[in-house]
């Protein structure tokens, strides 16, 4: 049987941290042994928001890149590719940009919340927001059918992107003919993973997050700041665990002892700072390996540069194809043998 087509975007604004791998990170190295893999690197989506400072992008491409072959993203396995490098992924947007309203963008939850995220952070009117930033729905549309990408490993947040897409889909069927195909989101299991500092969500521009490029000495100073039971003022208190976020860090990579860290806790029989060491012990043993090889890679950029440019020739034959089928549906393939009238 033929592998269903899966595929997925990051953006290069950033390395990857405890949220990414936990959340999204488990899931693809799951899905990389059993789908048709495409993981694109979303540069044009990440100058939506970035086009004023392009060298961020540019060389977070390559650490992008490199944390997610550290954490095992295997590219034997899958097509990891650049979006600015597939010309036909514009080219959908365009067509694409005249099946969808502006209101309905307007009204996408997502771009709803994010323009509200950005008229909080730059205090204006929301006159600022672009018409790239807008349509960047559309955009993410013809990510997904580009590669006729069935399956759409997504968090529950970009939901309403992944419905938009397929509104677009039934849109351009319905007109042209059956070309595209719908897509389905695919809901991590994981949880979204927390804050040290107790937050919901682990994020970059949060500023609570542990990124895996950390080294010992920033790992050690984000753990011994962290949220812990402010019940607890001496070192034999008892305490609640269930409310400390040392705890739920040592669920996380320390799973072989946390019977011992919960029960102790709760007797008071172990002191916060001896829990933070512990938890710091652990989580530099559990990085040891992302770092030999994040190391690794960065002694050997070529590397990283040889595995993009194989995934993103691989990618781009689909994306040809497609491209094929979708300028006949929509009588745009002039220069195509059969409707050349000069012949
Ligand atoms: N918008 C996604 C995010 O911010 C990234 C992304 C870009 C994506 N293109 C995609 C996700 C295509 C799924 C499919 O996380
Ligand atoms: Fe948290 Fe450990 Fe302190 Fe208990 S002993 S409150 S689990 S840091």
């Amino acid at each position: 049987m033929e592998k269903k087509t899966i595929l997925t975007g990051i953006r290069p604004t950033g390395n990857l941290h405890f949220g990414h791998l936990f959340g999204a990170g488990k899931t693809w190295l799951e899905l990389q042994d059993k789908y048709d893999f495409y993981l694109e690197i979303a540069d044009v989506q990440a100058l939506t928001d970035n086009f004023h400072n392009p060298s961020k992008v540019h060389l977070n491409v390559f650490e992008l890149t490199s944390d997610l072959l550290s954490i095992g993203i295997d590219p034997k396995k899958v097509h990891i590719f650049i979006q600015s490098q597939i010309p036909e992924i514009a080219e959908l947007t365009v067509f694409y940009s005249n099946l969808v309203t502006m209101a309905r963008l307007y009204r996408n939850p997502t771009v709803k919340t994010e323009i509200a995220q950005k008229k909080a952070l730059f205090g204006n009117d929301g006159e600022s927001v672009t018409y790239g930033f807008v349509g960047y729905p559309v955009s993410q549309a013809a990510d997904i059918t580009a590669f006729k990408g069935e399956l759409v490993p997504v968090g529950e947040d970009q939901l309403p992107l992944i419905e938009q897409c397929r509104e677009i889909v039934r849109k351009f069927n319905s007109i042209y003919g059956d070309i595209l195909k719908e897509p389905e989101p695919y809901l991590s299991k994981t949880p979204r993973i927390k804050g040290l500092d107790g937050n919901e969500k682990m994020g970059k521009s949060l500023g609570n997050a542990i990124f895996l490029v950390d080294d010992d000495e920033t790992i050690s100073k984000k753990v011994m700041s962290a949220v812990t039971d402010p019940q607890k003022i001496k070192k034999d208190d008892p305490a609640n665990p269930e409310i400390c976020m040392v705890y739920y860090y040592h669920k996380l990579v320390n799973q072989e002892n946390v019977e011992t860290v919960c029960e102790e806790c709760k007797k008071g029989a172990r002191g916060c700072v001896q829990c933070k060491k512990e938890l710091i012990g652990k989580m530099n043993e559990f990085l040891k390996e992302i770092r030999e090889k994040k190391h690794y890679y960065r002694e050997h950029p070529e590397e990283v540069l040889a595995i993009l440019k194989k995934g993103t020739e691989d990618a781009r034959k689909v994306a040809v194809s497609t491209m094929r089928d979708v300028k006949e549906a929509m009588q745009i393939d002039y220069f195509e043998k059969e409707n050349n009238h000069d012949e």
